[in-house]
């Protein structure tokens, strides 16, 4: 296949019509401005400015569009749809990322719970968003994940870059993708890990190696390297086998998925071309003297934080049964060298995680809440095993509310973000459970509030769409 791939092509002319395409399609993203707006990852037409709206239960909604209002009434049980216009915004559009929050949200708990210079924790901080919002607001920040991947992506997204360096090593890049042929990838530069040729099509790994090669060499630091290799990142599910809208990175034979030569290239450059200008804005703002962290080795449950030294907490916690993160960004952590083999032990720290033994799911577990417990035991009657995930997820989330009510300071707040799902059929109300848990733990519930979510950009099985998140506002 390799040797085939090194022959077929006349590939400067098929790389410079390639890029030329490209060329054109980003230069009319970037100028399209049609009014729609972006909802919680998809692209919907706002038809009137009428701000009330009701839900299929004829609830009623306010409808906010962009930023929130900071002193916005949020009495308990009220219920919003919060239409985001920042998804793609400054480095927060750089990479997908499954349950990420819209900028607007984390920007105005931050704004609304904590102060400048204040020190603001994301203890479950996935691709960084809280980090991202408390820098630009001027907050020190420390974002805790147990995922190398997610780490990885924070960190890019909270480092501003020179914009010349950008430029000039994009442009190198583009060239140097323009100078691409078969030939110029040796075999050591392919990564090895499980099933590569299943997932990728042996002219695509050629591609891929040569990107990530070309990355490699840029005579540039560390930080410009780790930026583009972030875009790399971001195309790689795009041109492998797998199914590009699944948390689950799964190869659906009934989807005929196309992926044809150049496409690596292509989408690469793409990326860049739409990615730095989001860089070059940000970093131009980005406040000066404002510490983010992002810690190796620390888990959500253990934070090596010293007590009463956090002035806020916000995070949106994964959920149970919900998303595997390790797997679905295992072929973007092989690629860019944060993983080689097994997934295991990795999804084994993750809270929710499926990967448990018969030993600890033979028996009944309680977490002490009678309306959780309820339902666990009706789960456990259909699929111990699911009921000792769902029992699991309830301990661990105790833990890491033990813990952050550990780091918090006396009054600060910590704003919890999550859903429910359906496990077994059983509905599975997630934020009623973490409330009474942080109810128990010293908490006092100040308020809680619904954000509706229009459709989840990822796709899941139906019967676990996630349609609100709850927000949770607690007070140490
Ligand atoms: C819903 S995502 C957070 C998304 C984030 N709000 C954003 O905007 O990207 C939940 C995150 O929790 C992380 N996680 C799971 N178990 C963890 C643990 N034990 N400690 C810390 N992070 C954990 C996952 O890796 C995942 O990135």
């Amino acid at each position: 296949m390799q040797t085939l791939q090194k022959k077929s092509f006349k590939w400067n002319q098929f790389c410079l019509a390639a890029l030329t395409e490209i060329k054109n399609k980003v230069t009319k993203k970037l100028n399209k401005s049609n009014g729609n707006s972006i909802i919680n990852g998809f692209q919907i037409k706002i038809f009137n400015d009428d701000n009330k709206v009701t839900n299929s239960f004829d609830e009623e909604i306010t409808r906010i569009k962009g930023d929130i209002p900071i002193d916005l009434d949020i009495s308990k049980g009220s219920r919003f749809l919060f239409i985001s216009f920042d998804q793609s915004k400054f480095s927060n559009g750089i990479h997908k990322y499954p349950a990420k929050f819209f900028p607007e949200l984390p920007r105005w708990v931050i704004k609304r719970f904590s102060k400048e210079q204040d020190l603001v924790l994301d203890p479950f901080t996935g691709s960084g968003t809280t980090n991202v919002e408390a820098l630009l607001l001027k907050r020190h920040s420390t974002g805790i994940d147990v995922d190398p991947f997610a780490r990885f992506l924070t960190k890019v997204k909270v480092t501003p870059l020179d914009s010349a360096e950008l430029i000039f090593f994009q442009k190198k890049l583009l060239k140097l993708a323009l100078d691409y042929h078969p030939s110029k990838v040796k075999d050591k530069d392919i990564p090895k890990f499980p099933y590569m040729e299943q997932w990728f099509k042996g002219g695509i790994t050629l591609e891929l190696a040569y990107l990530i090669k070309s990355i490699e060499a840029l005579d540039c630091n560390q930080e410009i390297r780790n930026f583009y290799k972030v875009c790399f990142s971001s195309i790689i599910r795009s041109v492998s086998n797998a199914d590009d809208n699944c948390t689950r990175t799964v190869i659906r034979e009934r989807l005929n998925k196309q992926v044809n030569p150049c496409d690596a290239l292509k989408k690469f450059a793409e990326a860049i071309l739409i990615n730095v200008p989001r860089m070059i804005e940000f970093s131009n703002i980005v406040p000066k003297k404002i510490k983010v962290i992002i810690p190796n080795d620390m888990d959500a449950r253990n934070m090596n934080l010293k007590t009463g030294t956090v002035d806020l907490a916000v995070t949106s916690p994964p959920y149970v049964n919900a998303v595997d993160y390790p797997r679905t960004h295992q072929l973007e952590s092989y690629w860019l060298g944060l993983a080689n083999g097994s997934l295991a032990q990795l999804k084994k720290e993750h809270i929710g995680t499926e990967s448990v033994s018969v030993r600890e799911y033979c028996k009944l577990h309680k977490i002490g809440i009678d309306e959780a417990d309820a339902v666990i035991k009706l789960i456990f009657l259909q699929d111990p095993r699911r009921a000792y995930i769902a029992y699991k997820y309830l301990y661990d989330m105790k833990q890491n509310l033990i813990e952050t009510y550990r780091v918090l300071k006396k009054g600060g707040n910590y704003i919890i973000v999550v859903g429910n799902n359906r496990i077994r059929n059983h509905l599975f109300e997630n934020w009623k459970y973490i409330k009474s848990l942080a109810e128990i733990i010293g908490f006092k519930v100040e308020t809680y509030f619904a954000s509706e979510i229009i459709r989840h950009f990822i796709k899941v099985p139906r019967e676990e769409r996630i349609n609100t998140d709850w927000v949770l506002v607690l007070r140490k």
